[in-house]
């Protein structure tokens, strides 16, 4: 939510940090905005609307050669998505400019003195007030780096700052609380940005900082300090992946080059779990088996699609598990004075690890004594590291606004959680984890296959075109998929979209059915119980009404010819296994329809990746 790239060194500023706006777009779109240091001014160039915007603004005014620099690409919050609240916002003189990202909360008490003392605000945004306070104490000969630890002292709630100061090329300083910050290390230069996507073309050394800490940068070196001035350490870690992770390979968006990575994807989050002797490891299961032994409750907290792994992840671990878990949308969580203590196992799951929902929630749950172990899928993100324990998912960075490769690597790390608790508790034998973990091990394979079918989904989005309602219906682990699939259509092709539990169908919701409505149909495959029966029996009473029904069934199953105008073929895995297979088709729905629609699927309206703000 924002991106912010910081840089200082001896190439273009302007190159290094348009650059790396493009690279963080994804985490914001309203505007785009850069300010250089020029010999002894600020230059500062900024637009509403899409990066390219800017780049239109800079081609007809351009900006004088300089080596330091900051850019902003906004997700608005405060202030309507104009070129006035576009970030760098400059001071009363303009001699300090400042790019955030987060929520200023005592900005209005902030806003009024400034105000009382003759300053004039020009936008509606909290920054601003940040500049006037910084370049107050710069004008009063206070070094950059202490003008922003006094100021960040006086701010409440969350936020990354970045700032330069037109008198004093070759620094930049940034700031951050609870809102995503990294330094890129090179040589002779440095890098800020929101995360390592921003500078990874330069450079894959990166220093992680902590909380409430300041970080100044020159080309020379950088050193951290608390808001107090206390020396501080960043962590230095090499980043695993590069340049063409970050690109599109090919694809016209990078959801679509996401979902087509989910086969390696999945097999890299398998990847090393399993001992020479087969028992499962998890490498960074901080937890031991003693305290892992003693979770007699398990609530899982996350948001979006998410949140939606985490409900599959209750069907696998009290299956496999016998503890009851309960799964709660991270933004409610702490707000409903939820009953935790030491034996009650908080598992966050964020495929940023930065949400700013789930950081709360698991900052409640610390405080009620639980533990929390993160399911996440970024190195060095702040919810893993306040976390007692941590599985990362091996996705590689998802750049798509919405989330395909994360979700089916959070699945995956789910069913590592159920296994592995259901081997330190023994409430499963060695060989029953074993022959899961096979299964699992499979799963790359059946989504390769499911991929191979994409052009038959191409074809069904193209009959949808103009379509206004979308209904998906599932059951047991098929229920969260129908709501991922419905979240998927309406974030992307801004179609009315729900997902129901079929069983639920006629305590309501059939109300909806009308002639002709699509409804996606989850099937369960075939097994011993009655889901699949009583599955077919939900799509057979709004075959009834008129629906179109739309069947997502394993390959052989003869029982739903009947049922479906259209099938969607799966390959056959066991039930609490298929969502891994099922969402796949349902994706590849989405991405097609929204493009067909003419929409921008990598960026879709009002949305951002990495929600920082609560
Ligand atoms: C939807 C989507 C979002 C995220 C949600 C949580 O496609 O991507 O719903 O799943 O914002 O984000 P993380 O997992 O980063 O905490």
């Amino acid at each position: 939510m924002c991106g912010i790239v910081g840089y200082v060194g001896q190439r273009p500023a302007e190159l290094v940090v348009i650059e790396g706006l493009r690279r963080l777009e994804y985490r914001g779109y309203d505007s785009a905005g850069i300010a250089l240091v020029d010999g002894g001014a600020l230059v500062t160039r900024k637009k509403a609307g899409k990066l390219a915007n800017l780049e239109k603004v800079v081609d007809a005014d351009p900006l004088p050669p300089s080596t330091t620099g900051i850019g902003h690409t906004r997700w608005a919050t405060h202030g309507a998505p104009n070129d006035v609240n576009a970030h760098p916002h400059p001071g009363a003189t303009g001699r300090v400019a400042i790019v955030h990202n987060g929520i200023i909360e005592n900005f209005d008490d902030l806003r009024a003195r400034l105000e009382d003392d003759g300053h004039q605000l020009v936008s509606e945004t909290d920054t601003e007030v940040v500049a006037h306070l910084l370049e107050l104490q710069v004008v009063s000969g206070v070094d950059l780096t202490t003008a922003m630890q006094r100021v960040c002292s006086r701010l409440e709630g969350a936020f990354t700052l970045v700032a330069v100061d037109g008198e004093t090329p070759g620094l930049v300083v940034a700031a951050r609380r609870n809102s995503p910050l990294v330094v890129g290390l090179g040589e002779g230069e440095n890098f800020l940005g929101s995360d390592v996507a921003a500078f990874i073309e330069h450079t894959r050394e990166a220093l992680e900082l902590d909380q409430d800490q300041v970080v100044t940068l020159t080309p020379e070196g950088v050193s951290v300090a608390g808001f107090d001035g206390t020396p501080a350490e960043g962590r230095p870690y090499h980043v695993d992946w590069d340049l063409s992770a970050a690109e599109k390979d090919g694809h016209d968006w990078f959801m679509r080059k996401e979902i087509h990575e989910q086969p390696r994807a999945v097999a890299d989050s398998l990847l090393g779990r399993r001992t020479r002797s087969g028992a499962l490891h998890l490498d960074e299961m901080r937890l031991s088996d003693q305290e892992l032994r003693d979770v007699d409750k398990i609530i899982i907290i996350a948001a979006g699609t998410s949140f939606y792994a985490g409900m599959v992840a209750k069907y696998a671990i009290e299956h496999w598990c016998r503890i009851p878990v309960e799964v709660e949308l991270s933004s409610e969580f702490r707000y409903r004075d939820p009953i935790l203590d030491y034996s009650t196992l908080v598992v966050a799951i964020s495929q940023s690890g930065e949400t700013a929902d789930t950081l709360q929630a698991i900052r409640h749950a610390r405080t009620q004594r639980s533990k929390v172990l993160a399911i996440c899928n970024t190195n060095g993100s702040t919810i893993p590291r306040e976390s007692d324990a941590v599985i990362y998912t091996h996705a590689g960075p998802e750049i798509g606004v919405a989330s395909t490769k994360g979700f089916l690597t959070q699945l995956v790390a789910c069913y590592l959680l159920a296994l592995y608790l259901a081997q330190v508790k023994g409430t499963r034998y060695g060989d029953e984890i074993a022959e899961v973990m096979s299964q699992l091990e499979e799963m790359p394979g059946h989504i390769e296959t499911v991929l191979s079918r994409a052009d038959d989904v191409y074809a069904l989005a193209a009959e949808h075109v103009g379509t206004r309602s979308v209904l998906f219906l599932g059951r047991h682990a098929g229920f969260p998929v129908a709501l991922e699939g419905a979240l998927k259509l309406k974030e992307l092709a801004y179609i009315h979209a729900e997902g129901f539990a079929a069983g639920e169908l006629k305590h309501g919701p059939i109300a909806l059915i009308e002639q002709d409505l699509p409804v996606l149909c989850v099937v369960p495959p075939r097994g011993r119980d009655q889901l699949h029966g009583k599955m077919l029996s939900g799509i057979q009473e709004v075959r009834a009404r008129g629906a179109r029904t739309i069947c997502l069934a394993e390959e052989g199953d003869p029982s739903i010819a009947s049922y479906a105008d259209v099938l969607i073929s799966l390959p056959r895995v066991p039930v609490l296994l298929q969502p891994l297979v099922a969402v796949v088709p349902l994706q590849l729905f989405a991405c097609e329809l929204a493009t067909l629609m003419g929409h921008d699927v990598d960026q879709p309206r009002n949305l951002a990746k990495s929600v920082t703000v609560e």
